[in-house]
């Protein structure tokens, strides 16, 4: 049986410039075309997790616009179940302007839409009603906060595995530690959530040492995802593991968080325990870096176990 995904988060139409370098403050910098690409971190994790074979329902909102039942057709090519999203009235669809340097790094603004209004009546229902079919849970913050408070709760109470995804930080997050969800950072996030908890503004620690200090808030796994470095996991019971990430031909970074974060759902979903799930999505986020775009390079399940095959023990143990 495919594992099954719910995945609460933002959707975008991303606008993607490949320039020489990202600018600088009042620069401007020239590419050859603006390219269009389905984007927003929890649209983007739903379409990494159904290519990896998950059976997934996507719940955010889009506006009443073209953008939004474009991005929606994107999502449903991908058999993601779409019928959970709100459509806005009079906001319209989120969307990205993305600048993206030859070395894959990037610079992303993103104007929310109707990211920002989404309810979190109905996205506290969409939650209620995945309860029983769902392996596990996907929530990211780039949505009105009380609408990532209300699918954690929900989740939470109705006994689902919760990822939760703190990109960006939100001071909400820190009421929700303690329901111990799975927390996803990456390296700055990992900070800000630091000095959400420690209350410290200028504080810094190494990261092993400030990914335990979140693990004794949650009781729960804490996954910073480091890039080309990999990923590093601390258990519940303070065990830590290093998974470094294979060698990658990067052509684009973007969405490479969300694929980890779409995999990683979608194989904790079926029951496999967090170090294993993690290196699953380490490979798919390396996989996922050499397309542009946020989605075109994700891998579908057969690509990732192939090339988890052909790693040497150094990346696969
Ligand atoms: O994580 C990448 C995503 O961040 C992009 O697709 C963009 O829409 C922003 O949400
Ligand atoms: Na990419």
């Amino acid at each position: 049986m495919k594992p099954c995904v719910l995945v609460v988060g933002a959707l975008n139409v991303d606008l993607v410039v490949a320039a020489d370098r990202l600018p600088g403050p009042g620069e401007t910098v020239v590419g050859d075309k603006v390219e269009r690409h389905g984007g927003g971190k929890g649209a983007n994790a739903a379409v990494a997790a159904a290519r990896a074979d998950a059976d997934v329902r996507y719940c955010g909102a889009v506006g009443a616009d073209a953008t939004g039942s474009t991005a929606l057709d994107e999502l449903r090519a991908d058999s993601i179940d779409v019928t959970d999203v709100e459509i806005t009235e009079g906001t319209p669809t989120g969307s990205a302007l993305i600048v993206v340097d030859p070395k894959g790094e990037n610079q992303i603004a993103v104007g929310a839409g109707a990211n920002a209004v989404a309810d979190p009546d109905a996205v506290s229902s969409a939650v209620d009603r995945a309860s029983g079919w769902a392996g596990s849970v996907l929530v990211s913050t780039e949505i009105r906060p009380q609408a990532v408070v209300a699918a954690v709760q929900t989740a939470v109470a109705k006994g689902m595995r919760c990822i939760l995804n703190p990109a960006p930080v939100i001071p909400e997050i820190h009421g929700l530690l303690a329901l111990s969800p799975i927390v996803t950072p990456n390296a700055s996030e990992l900070r800000d959530l630091y000095a959400l908890v420690t209350g410290d503004d200028g504080a810094s620690a190494p990261v092993p040492d400030m990914a335990a200090e979140i693990v004794t808030r949650t009781k729960a796994p804490v996954v910073v995802t480091l890039g080309g470095d990999g990923v590093l996991v601390v258990e519940a019971d303070g065990t830590s593991t290093t998974i470094p990430a294979p060698p990658a031909e990067v052509r684009d970074t973007t969405g490479a968080g969300d694929t980890f974060n779409g995999v990683l759902a979608a194989t904790l979903a079926r029951g496999v325990p967090i170090v294993e799930a993690s290196r699953r999505g380490v490979v798919a986020a390396t996989l996922s870096v050499r397309g542009v775009g946020a989605r075109s390079g994700m891998p579908t399940a057969a690509d990732i176990d192939s090339t988890l095959g052909s790693l040497s023990p150094q990346h696969n143990p």
